[in-house]
Order: C-alpha cells, then sequence, then structure tokens
C-alpha cells in the first residue's frame, strides 16, 4: 500500500463523490450502453419510451450531471484544491479527477444519446401519416323513403300545373273543423280522433286544412297541392301511425266537374305506377265534399288479379276525394254560384310502404338506419 499522499483527504472525497454518482445514476444506466456498428438513429434495442417519459428523464439526467459536475458542485470545489498542491502533486491529483471525470461525463453522455434517441423514435412514430392508408369515405346520408315517395308525388303534380303548398301543423278549430264544414256536435270531431294542445289548439287530423288556407290566400281559381304531416289519435299498427303523411289536392275554378277529379287522379297514377293502372271511385262519405269517394288503384303489382301486395282484392286504396262542399268555398271567401273544385287526400306513407313492399308501416318511423339504408 502506497503512503498517504499530500492530497490523500481529497482523494477520498473524490473517491466517495464519484461512489454516491454511481448510485444515483443506476437509475440511468440501462441507457448508457455502448451500442458497436449500429447507426446511430437506430433507438437502443429493447426500450420503448413515450415521448413523456423520454423527456422528464433527459430532464432528470441533466440535473444530475449538474449536481454532480457542474459549476457549483462538490466536485467543482474540489477541483479548485489542486492549484494549491506541490507541482508533482497538483499534476498527478489533476489527471486522478480528470480520469474520474471524463469516467462519469461520458457516462452522462450516453445515456443521454439513447434517451433522445428514443424520444425522436416515439416522436416519430406518433407523427407518422402513412400516405399509402386509404382514406376514411364519409358517410353519405340520403333521403327518407316517405321523402322520395313525396318528392315524386310533388314532381307529378307540378307537371299537371300545381302549386306546391306548405302549412302549419297546428291548428284552430275553425280550420280544422268549422270551415270544412264539420259544426261543432258532428261525430268527425270526435276529441277521440284528435290531440289538442293545453291552450286548445288541435294538431291537424288531416291535411284537408290547407284547402282553406289556399283559397284565403289565393283566391280562386287556384290549383294546389300540400303535402305535410297530419296526426290522429290511432292506434299504431302495420297500417296506422298516429302521426302520418297526406297530401291534399285542390282545383277551384269555373265549371270543375267530377269528371276532372276522375281524369286528374287517373293521370296522377298512370305516371306513378304505370300507364296500364286503372282507378276505381267507391262512393263514400266527407263533411267537406259533395259527392264524395274513395279512391282505389289497380294493384301495380299483380296488375288488378289479387296477389300479396293487394292483400288478394286487385284494388289498393289511395285515399278521399270529391267536389268541395259550398260550405267550405263559402267559408274560405268563394263564391260557390261562380266556382266549382275538387279535392282529394291520399296518404304517403301507406303508398309508400306499398310501392316498397312493406309489411309494416310504422317501420317507416323506427329510424333504424340499417332499414332506411336499403331505400337509397
Ligand atoms: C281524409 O283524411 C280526407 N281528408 C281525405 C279527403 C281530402 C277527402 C279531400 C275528400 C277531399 P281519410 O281519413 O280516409 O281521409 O285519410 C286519407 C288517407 O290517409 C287514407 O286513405 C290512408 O291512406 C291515410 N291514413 C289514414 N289514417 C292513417 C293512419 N293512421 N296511418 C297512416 N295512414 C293513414
Amino acid at each position: 500500500m502506497s503512503p498517504p499522499t499530500e492530497y490523500e483527504d481529497e482523494k477520498q472525497k473524490a473517491l466517495s463523490i464519484e461512489e454516491a454518482f454511481r448510485h444515483e445514476f443506476e437509475a440511468f444506466a440501462p441507457f448508457a450502453v455502448k451500442r458497436e456498428g449500429q447507426p446511430s438513429s437506430e433507438p437502443q434495442a429493447g426500450f420503448v419510451l413515450t415521448t413523456a417519459t423520454g423527456e422528464k428523464l433527459l430532464v432528470e439526467l441533466k440535473a444530475l450531471g449538474t449536481r454532480y459536475l457542474g459549476r457549483k458542485s462538490e466536485w467543482a470545489s474540489l477541483k479548485k484544491t489542486i492549484g494549491r498542491l506541490s507541482p508533482e502533486a497538483r499534476s498527478h491529483f489533476g489527471q486522478f479527477l480528470m480520469h474520474k471525470e471524463i469516467g462519469m461525463k461520458d457516462q452522462i453522455a450516453l445515456a443521454e444519446r439513447t434517451l433522445q434517441e428514443l424520444i425522436d423514435a416515439a416522436r416519430t412514430e406518433r407523427e407518422t401519416i402513412d400516405v399509402t392508408m386509404p382514406g376514411r369515405r364519409p358517410r353519405t346520408g340520403h333521403l327518407h323513403p316517405v321523402t322520395l315517395m313525396r318528392q315524386r308525388i310533388e314532381d307529378i303534380f307540378v307537371s299537371l300545373g300545381y302549386a306546391v303548398e306548405d302549412d302549419r301543423e297546428i291548428e284552430t278549430d275553425f280550420y280544422n273543423f268549422d270551415a270544412l264544414n264539420i259544426p261543432e256536435g258532428h261525430p268527425a270531431r270526435d276529441p277521440q280522433d284528435t290531440f289538442y294542445t293545453t291552450e286548445g289548439f288541435a294538431l291537424r287530423s288531416q291535411t284537408s286544412t290547407v284547402q282553406i288556407h289556399a283559397m284565403q290566400r289565393r283566391g280562386a281559381p287556384v290549383r294546389m297541392i300540400a303535402p305535410g304531416r297530419v296526426f290522429r289519435r290511432d292506434t299504431p299498427d302495420p297500417t296506422h301511425n298516429p302521426m302520418f303523411y297526406q297530401v291534399e289536392g285542390l282545383c277551384v275554378d269555373r265549371g270543375i266537374t267530377m269528371a276532372h277529379l276522375k281524369g286528374t287522379l287517373q293521370e296522377f297514377v298512370h305516371r306513378l305506377f304505370g300507364p296500364e293502372t286503372k282507378t276505381r271511385f267507391r262512393p263514400s262519405y266527407f263533411p267537406f265534399t259533395e259527392p264524395s269517394a274513395e279512391v282505389d288503384y289497380s294493384c301495380f303489382n299483380c296488375g288488378g288479379t289479387g296477389c300479396r301486395i293487394c292483400k288478394w282484392c286487385g284494388w289498393i286504396e289511395l285515399g278521399g276525394s270529391g267536389m268541395v262542399h259550398p260550405n267550405v268555398l263559402r267559408a274560405a271567401g268563394v263564391d260557390p254560384e261562380e266556382f266549382t273544385g275538387f279535392a282529394f287526400g291520399l296518404g304517403i306513407d301507406r303508398t309508400c310502404a306499398r310501392i316498397y313492399e312493406l309489411d309494416d308501416i310504422r317501420l317507416l318511423f323506427e329510424n333504424d338506419v340499417r332499414f332506411l339504408e336499403q331505400f337509397r
């Protein structure tokens, strides 16, 4: 064992600082592995870090370096003692300290480089855009089958010279009943058939209300259709829904007769279902038309011989119709001595259900996208 030197105490101090450094550096030791012949851009095999973890470790490592080897460290004070030594001891102790310092600094530098590589790799991984990936196709929407049906009906009547009216769904008793020749006490007023708001307004139970609005707005002559929602206290079943769509038709002019009504609806079903389709008018009753008729058309599927779609009767109901009652013309401010007119009201949803061969009209209102997507 060599005799104690002039700088024995400082040497021991340096060794204990180095030991403490090595102890603390253990957390970073796995990153301070020299790799031979590996490109520096390739991250250390076996390590996967998130950028956040890598950056945290890097900060801690830099702090460790500053604490042990920085300008205000014990190590820096130790280096200052070199100047006080004899020239020979100065050289020895200087070399000793330098050797130890390079050893610690190398370790820190190695670990720093590895951590930086891992951080860069994690960042590249996160930010990489694979330009060869197929794009995400946006899901395109489409119109509801009832809307498609409504548009087909509108197109036909517009081409026949009809205007399209849009009107309110909440009505006063006057428009829903009185003006349509349904006075108070009339069975058609049965509250069972209509929804009321708390203020006493009625949710319209038929689009016939628009007949009055249209005549009041436009006067006569008038030719219009009014598609829209109506509400009834009907129990839902395969052919009934409490909310459904109707399209009202009204034609008022001088000399309008039942023949015009028949011809118009005949032309309509020809255009909708094909030229071989026939119509049939059955006597009926509506308070706002006289005479009144239910309109049927021959089944578009079997041509009238009977099939599943027409429930084996050969005919399908289109809606109600008739000649506008003079009281209705009067209530809307049109002189029944000068003008006559016809009106009709067709169920859009039921027609839609027939065309698409739906067994249950309620399918149209359940908003099940898997069902609706079939009708693009
Ligand atoms: C009427 O509503 C009359 N306003 C039609 C009318 C207009 C007659 C103008 C004369 C002049 P009706 O209650 O029959 O008539 O209804 C017409 C159509 O609406 C029916 O043929 C049917 O297709 C449809 N419909 C009726 N109730 C429902 C319901 N609960 N769900 C779905 N569709 C219905």
